[in-house]
């Protein structure tokens, strides 16, 4: 087990240099297998969501070599095989495995896969796009028997426009017959990173950053050379920190357009940003304003943002509204704020801050990934030294997090307990 240790009150200046894109990532490694041959991605972001995909290629007898930020990947000796529980349970993203198995040799068995204890994540979308498909799904105590003679092109409409529905159904459909088009997909740009290798390995997909894709199945797919987005969740959060105590803090190597969302909230509320073409320069700011937030799908305000904003919430002078609308337990990091020395009350789905309020250093515990985040920010600003715990979920979607905070000038230190 692993713990961070935080000491606040330090300015944050320096650079930054985003990862590739988790979300990305973790959908692109299952899908490589759709191909015949071998191919490359590069900017994957070394963080253990990759690795343990890596794993579960391994077992699957499917060559992949990590060389620093590429994976090459070759599935020319894939093994279908049954996907064991203790795999499936260790991230979301196992999920994806679903479709890309399916896609290629029309069956899949595996379980409900795992991810942060963030909602229910029901996976009923997915199933009802294999489905419409032409797949038969049978669910035995946790496991699922996805399994068509072949797949067929269907029209598909998705009753919410979920990340992971739309990249695991564009998976099983590149290679089913005929014509598939999914109505109120989702919009993220991780879709279109997905889309585009699918298309980079000869998959036709059409309208991907639209609510319709549409995707005209093809017999093969080849080898090919594919780049990773910035991951635009590791950006804002930085972006946040710098919002915090940052002083002439670049974030470097991003996408701003992914970040429009946060950036138009950052503005309103007073953070001083300086907008390049790859990168931003965030300085702290005098006196913010208070200021709502309704977490959306793409291009609303992420809800992977939602956990640290409400920390830079804290800071800001009157009241501010945080409404998550994604996800249904996704405050968990607000105790723990309180603890710290946060005014914050929680009803229904909404979170009501009364700011600014000086926070003081405390042990708290990182229920997940973003609230990771969210207390890594509050610690920065903290009086005294933080001790975070249960920092798997931390190292699960940040790279280098204490290197990178380090360089910039946080004093912030990993240890084993
Ligand atoms: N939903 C259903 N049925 C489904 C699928 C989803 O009802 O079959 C609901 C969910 O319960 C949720 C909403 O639809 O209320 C959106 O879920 P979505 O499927 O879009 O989420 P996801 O694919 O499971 C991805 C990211 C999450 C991110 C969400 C929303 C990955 C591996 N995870 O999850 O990222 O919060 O999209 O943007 O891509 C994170 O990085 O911290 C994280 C949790």
């Amino acid at each position: 087990m692993k713990l961070l240790e935080i000491t606040g009150g330090n300015q944050l200046t320096g650079t930054i240099r985003i990862s590739g894109s988790k979300n990305s990532s973790v959908a692109l490694i299952p899908a490589a297998i759709l191909s015949d041959d071998e191919v490359t991605i590069c900017n994957v972001p070394e963080i253990s969501d990759t690795d343990v995909l890596c794993d579960i290629l391994n077992y699957l007898n499917v060559e992949n070599k990590r060389a620093s930020e590429s994976i090459v990947i070759n599935p020319k000796n894939l093994e279908n095989k049954e996907i064991s529980e203790t795999y499936s349970k260790k991230l979301r993203a196992s999920y994806y495995f679903m479709g890309a198995l399916l896609g290629k040799y029309n069956k899949a068995v595996m379980f409900f896969p795992g991810g942060c204890p963030i909602g229910t994540r029901p996976i009923d979308q997915h199933l009802k796009g294999f489905e419409a498909l032409g797949a038969k799904v049978t669910i035995e105590k946790n496991k699922y028997t996805i399994e068509a003679d072949q797949l067929k092109g269907a029209n598909i409409y998705l009753d919410v426009p979920s990340v992971g529905a739309t990249i695991n159904i564009m998976l099983a459909a590149v290679k089913a017959e005929g014509k598939t088009i999914i109505e109120n997909a989702a919009k993220e740009p991780e879709i279109v990173n997905i889309a585009t290798f699918l298309n980079n390995m000869g998959a036709k997909v059409t309208g991907a950053g639209t609510s319709t894709i549409k995707i005209t199945g093809v017999k093969h797919l080849k080898g090919c050379f594919h780049e990773v987005i910035p991951d635009r969740i590791e950006a804002g959060s930085y972006l946040i920190m710098g919002a915090l105590c940052g002083n002439r803090l670049k974030i470097d190597n991003i996408i701003p357009e992914h970040l429009e969302s946060l950036i138009s909230k950052l503005t309103e509320i007073g953070v001083e940003l300086e907008m390049g073409t790859d990168y931003i320069i965030v300085s702290k700011g005098e006196n913010y304003k208070s200021t709502s937030i309704k977490t959306a799908v793409y291009p609303g305000f992420p809800t992977d943002l939602q956990q640290p904003f409400t920390t830079l919430l804290t800071q800001c002078n009157g009241k501010s509204k945080v409404v998550e609308t994604i996800w249904e337990n996704r405050f968990m990091h607000i105790p723990y704020l309180c603890e710290m020395g946060a005014d914050i009350t929680v009803k229904n789905q909404t979170a009501t801050i009364i700011g600014s309020n000086k926070l003081t250093a405390k042990e708290v515990v990182a229920t997940d990934l973003r609230a990771g985040a969210a207390l890594v920010s509050a610690a920065l600003i903290a009086e005294g030294t933080t001790l975070i715990t249960n920092v798997e979920h931390i190292l699960r979607g940040y790279e280098s997090i204490v290197e990178k905070l380090s360089s910039v000038g946080a004093k912030i230190k990993s240890r084993e307990i």
